[in-house]
């Protein structure tokens, strides 16, 4: 395994496994991050070149050395993508591992790559470059899955569903107006994307190892060159910070909390139960020894994936909570966070967008529920505020024994007969009988935001219009 251990093999019997060859194994072991940072190739690569042309450009290099090294660069790129480059571990990370080629392929040239710059400003770049077009993709994903929620929005603007507080039936909703809360709780995922690509957006490279540079290097032209909007404006906070790594990280941890609260959501809408919902058979699952059973695997992968992401979270957190400025080598620690929680969340975004656009929404089911559990109980209320002059308290204990005569002869509010509304509260009429149905419930709540199927098509027309 590790190379040249010969002569670091000592009679320190402490190490044994994988570790037998001594230190110089657990070393390299503990230290290398090209497993993972290798994925920072194509950054790494389009980094060197601007920063190979700016040093041209500036005259701190030869005209002829950036050739050979943008040439070589571009060289290692196609081997890395046709998989003919060979990572090797001796050499660290990603950083050295392009380095040592280039020299292979161009010679000392090679060696004046890495004029005015440090390893600490190069990783800066490579990540921020990497969790910069992430955020861009998720940007997308979530506009994706937007769109599918509004689609379904507009096709049951119209259709009730039970509204839930503490999950016990509170008052008749439609289907449409829940799926747009969903389109805010993700549209302000959205925006704290687009708000953290603005923060970021600022090049590090020039930094060095954490002081600045001697050399008359122009950090606004490789801040140009990469798509920055400007470079960062101190060098030591620069090579120290990794807030755009965290930002990523609480970015997507709060938006799988809103796909997991959805993936639990779908969870109760699919059990026969609720029967709300029907999953395409794309995304359930058969069990293997109960033929009845649909079961909603994707969307209890959805909430799983919640707590992986929450949990880089937390890691990353920790891990820069103590360190000192500027760089240390806990920051190696990172990218792993960042890999395994971008990758899950692109996975759940797309399951859920998938699921939302495929499953059978069951309007006959939705209504009947909705009509159960005294859902008009509050229209009852607002009717004697309205139409009989009674205070809202004094409103609300008439429908409270409304409800329990209702409950007693084992009907709904619109069960009981005049004669019995009467007998609670004289003022009542007849009049009271539109508005104890669901679709009237429904259409009353017309103010700004509510459930009213006016109201809903206002609120999808101005996503649509923004989005
Ligand atoms: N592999 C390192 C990382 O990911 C690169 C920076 C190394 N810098 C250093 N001074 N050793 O953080």
């Amino acid at each position: 395994m590790a190379d040249g251990s010969s002569e670091t093999k000592s009679s320190n019997q402490m190490w044994g496994g994988r570790f037998a060859s001594g230190p110089d194994a657990i070393m390299e072991e503990i230290n290398a991050s090209i497993g993972f940072d290798k994925k920072l190739y194509a950054q790494d690569i389009r980094g060197s070149i601007a920063h190979a042309t700016m040093l041209a450009h500036q005259g701190i290099i030869s005209t002829e050395d950036k050739d050979k090294i943008v040439h070589g660069l571009n060289t290692i790129l196609s081997e890395i993508e046709s998989g003919a480059f060979e990572f090797s571990r001796r050499l660290e990370d990603i950083h050295m591992n392009v380095e040592a080629r280039l020299a292979t392929l161009i010679g000392p040239a090679a060696g004046r790559l890495h004029t005015a710059r440090s390893r600490n400003d190069q990783v800066a770049l490579d990540f921020r470059l990497w969790v910069k077009e992430e955020l861009q993709k998720t940007e997308k994903a979530l506009t994706a899955l937007i769109a599918a929620f509004l689609d379904r929005a507009e096709e049951h603007a119209d259709t009730v569903m039970p509204g839930f507080t503490h999950l016990q039936t509170a008052q008749p909703v439609t289907f449409g107006h829940h799926c747009m809360a969903y389109v805010e709780m993700f549209g302000r995922d959205r925006s704290r994307v687009r708000h953290a690509i603005e923060h970021m957006d600022e090049s590090p490279i020039g930094a060095a190892a954490l002081a600045g540079t001697g050399f008359p290097i122009d950090r606004h032209m490789t801040a140009k060159a990469l798509g920055f909007r400007e470079p960062t404006r101190n060098s030591i906070d620069t090579v120290s910070d990794r807030d755009f790594a965290l930002e990523f990280l609480s970015i997507a941890s709060i938006a799988a909390t809103h796909l997991s609260r959805l993936a639990e959501e779908i969870v109760i809408w699919s059990t026969p139960q609720f029967g709300f919902i029907r999953l395409s058979d794309a995304f359930s699952t058969g069990s293997s020894i109960m033929p009845q059973k649909k079961n909603p695997d994707a969307a209890e992968l959805v909430r799983a994936k919640t707590g992986r992401i929450n949990g880089s979270l937390v890691a990353l957190l920790t891990v820069m909570k103590g360190l000192p400025l500027a760089y240390s080598k806990d920051m190696q620690e990172d990218k792993e966070q960042v890999f395994d929680a971008a990758e899950s969340l692109e996975l759940a975004i797309a399951a859920m967008t998938g699921m939302v656009r495929d499953m059978t929404v069951r309007a006959d089911r939705m209504k009947a529920a909705a009509g159960s559990g005294y859902s008009t109980a509050t229209d009852l209320a607002d009717w004697l505020v309205r139409e009989a002059g009674l205070p809202f308290r004094d409103a609300h204990h008439v429908t409270g024994r409304a409800v329990a005569l209702a409950e007693q002869k084992g009907c709904d509010l619109a069960g009981l007969s005049l004669e019995e509304l009467q007998s609670i509260n004289p003022a009542i009429t007849d009049k009271v009988f539109d508005v104890l149905t669901v679709e009237a419930s429904v259409a009353s709540r017309t103010s700004f935001g509510g459930t009213a199927p006016a109201e809903v098509r206002k609120q999808i027309a101005w996503w649509r219009a923004s989005n």
